[in-house]
């Protein structure tokens, strides 16, 4: 009995692929054959396998029906949480995706999920992405104000919903956690900030607030991204990228 994770499988078996490069790119051409190849290896039914958003291309329901078929046809409990592109999926509407596909997938917002004595918990996170304006050297020299305004509140509100997920976990009597989110848990300015405030921002705090042993993140997807927030061990706790191109589509074993 494991427990596994990989985010971004952006499926589009019935939607329109909105990153066409995905047909042609040495690591995602038929990524769905491969990821499945991998699970396939990998998993039993005995395992639990955590998918950390952006699973499919698709807007409505009706557009991600064979991308949602795709990953409950694969081995073991499958636990979704969101991601920016999941645009099927309305956060308030929760409890009918998961009245529609449970037990084969659980859709997790607001809640937690167990894993032995492991509490799951999670949500899709927020990270402030720019527009950046860059001096002549490439450095960042300034960004869109408005725009950093903006995920400021959408931070807030993501962290509204993860404080719920550990409240519900510790309430059920849970005091070791695995924090799942889609967006990484820094942003650029974070991580490039220097001193005592280097590298920290509320996702981070919260980590450490409930003593999460792991952090999992995805979202940074193109090798471009793959270091723009924390990897491996930081302040007590260990952080891991699982975004699929990143992992080459073999998912991530977080636990035994
Ligand atoms: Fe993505
Ligand atoms: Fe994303």
């Amino acid at each position: 009995m494991a427990l596994y994770a990989i985010g971004d499988l952006h499926l589009h078996y019935q939607s329109v692929l909105k990153a066409p490069g995905q047909l042609h790119d040495r690591v995602w051409k038929n990524h769905e054959e491969k990821f499945r190849k991998n699970c396939e290896k990998l998993l039993t039914d005995e395992d639990t396998l955590v998918l950390v958003g952006d699973h499919s291309w698709g807007k409505k329901l009706a557009e991600c029906e064979t991308d949602l078929q795709y990953i409950r046809d694969l081995p073991g409990r499958k636990i979704l949480t969101r991601g920016n592109h999941d645009m099927f999926w309305d956060a308030k509407k929760t409890g009918q995706l998961n009245a529609m596909f449970q037990p084969e997938l659980t859709f997790l917002q607001d809640s937690y999920e167990s894993y032995r004595d492991y509490a799951l918990v999670g949500t899709k996170g927020f990270t402030f992405e720019g527009p950046f304006y860059l001096d002549r050297r490439g450095r960042i020299a300034g960004w869109d104000e408005e725009a950093e305004i903006r995920a400021r509140k959408l931070v807030k509100r993501e962290l509204e919903r993860l404080r719920k997920s550990f409240e519900l976990a510790k309430a059920d009597g849970f005091r070791k956690y695995i924090m799942f989110l889609h967006y990484p848990p820094t942003n650029i300015l974070e991580e490039l900030a220097k001193g005592p405030e280097a590298r920290r921002s509320g996702f981070i705090d919260m980590a450490e607030e409930y003593g999460a042993e792991q952090v999992i993140y995805a979202h940074c997807h193109g090798e471009s991204r793959f270091h723009d927030s924390i990897h491996g061990e930081y302040r007590g706790r260990t952080y891991h990228l699982v975004s699929g191109d990143f992992l080459r589509w073999k998912p991530l074993k977080i636990l035994d």
